[in-house]
């Protein structure tokens, strides 16, 4: 029987698939389910920035009369841990009580705000690590890439200046130069990185005439820019590394990992088939591969396909892209 066991953000996981975040990791009662169906961890459902500010600027507003200066003081400090959406915390604190597995908490944000103190009451209520979602379409006309990234940054640093919990940070594969963005994100101290983030997807209704926002599922065809990002990034980002996209099978658990990843999300396979059946057949899957290679434990292959040397690197990605195109030619 192969042994699965691994390590993420300095957490034991029995094996090195978790539940991504969806409606399915936001209740205390599938989380549950996952627990038994045997995901390792669970990423809860995010919580989004705007949720946190919105209650505290509820406050302030409700605050507007209030007199005393140093009361006033004392609450504006204080609010956004004091404030921040309650129905989360209790939600966390009830998967804490009746699950063991790593909770790991989510929260969709884009600026370095007041709100990050709500990250320690997240710590309180039982998280074991906190994911930093950078869900964001730069649409500002005037805000370069590199400004995007240095705010990015700066709030990554913001939250890290708070918790003690290991954070990680969900990445959009949309940044222009993901090698130099990922380093100075490690070299800031985070745990690991997600590769990628999977915008919801735009659609059009040509009988109305509008945009449609459906649930849109992967397939494990969006495996290959995280096989590439991670072959990559391996040896030049002193962080973990989890891939989160296309992972519906052992197939696509085993290549995440050959690549140097040390996890793979699973989330459209769970939400398409309805099943939680296929965690299982997922690590069956990857048991079974191992058995056939004669692995033992993750480490016998884990990154042997990680790119090494990123100069030759280059060459190989480009030199592999001039040898497709001319023999389509
Ligand atoms: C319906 C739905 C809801 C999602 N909600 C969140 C969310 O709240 N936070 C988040 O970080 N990712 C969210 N995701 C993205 C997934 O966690 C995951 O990163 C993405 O779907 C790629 O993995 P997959 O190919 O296994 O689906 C959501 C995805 C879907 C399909």
């Amino acid at each position: 029987m192969a042994d699965l066991t691994t390590t993420y953000l300095g957490l034991t996981l029995k094996n090195p698939l978790i539940a991504s975040s969806s409606p399915l990791t936001g209740q205390a009662d599938s989380v549950a389910r996952l627990e038994q169906a045997g995901v390792s961890a669970v990423v809860l459902k995010s919580i989004f920035e705007e949720q946190i500010r919105a209650e505290t600027s509820e406050m302030y507003a409700a605050l507007e009369g209030e007199t005393s200066g140093f009361a006033m003081e004392y609450l504006r400090a204080d609010l956004p841990a004091r404030l921040g959406p309650e129905a989360y915390i209790e939600g966390v604190q009830e998967m804490r009580r009746r699950v063991s597995i790593p909770l790991i908490c989510s929260v969709n944000c884009v600026q370095p705000d007041q709100w990050v103190n709500y990250a320690r009451k997240l710590e309180e209520a039982g998280a074991d690590a906190l994911e930093l979602n950078l869900y964001h379409m730069p649409v500002d006309p005037n805000e370069t890439s590199a400004q995007v990234e240095a705010r990015y940054l700066a709030l990554v640093q913001a939250v890290m200046g708070v918790v003690r919990l290991p954070v990680a940070v969900k990445l959009s594969q949309h940044v222009t130069a993901l090698m130099p963005f990922a380093r100075s994100l490690a070299g800031a101290g985070v745990r690991g990185l997600v590769l990628f983030n999977r915008f919801l997807q735009t659609d059009v209704d040509i009988e109305s005439e509008t945009l449609l926002y459906a649930p849109n599922y992967s397939t494990p065809q969006v495996l290959h820019e995280q096989l590439r990002w991670t072959a990559v990034l391996r040896d030049w980002v002193r962080c973990d590394l989890a891939v989160s996209g296309g992972i519906h099978s052992g197939v696509e658990l085993a290549k995440a990992l050959l690549v140097g990843a040390d996890v793979g999300y699973v989330c459209s396979a769970l939400l398409a088939r309805q099943d939680m059946g296929v965690i299982r057949e997922i690590l069956d899957g990857l048991s079974a591969w191992m058995g056939r290679k004669g692995y033992a434990c993750l480490a016998d292959f884990r990154g042997k396909l990680r790119e090494t040397d990123l100069q030759d690197g280059h060459g190989f990605e480009r030199s592999q892209y001039v040898k497709a195109a001319t023999q389509l030619a």
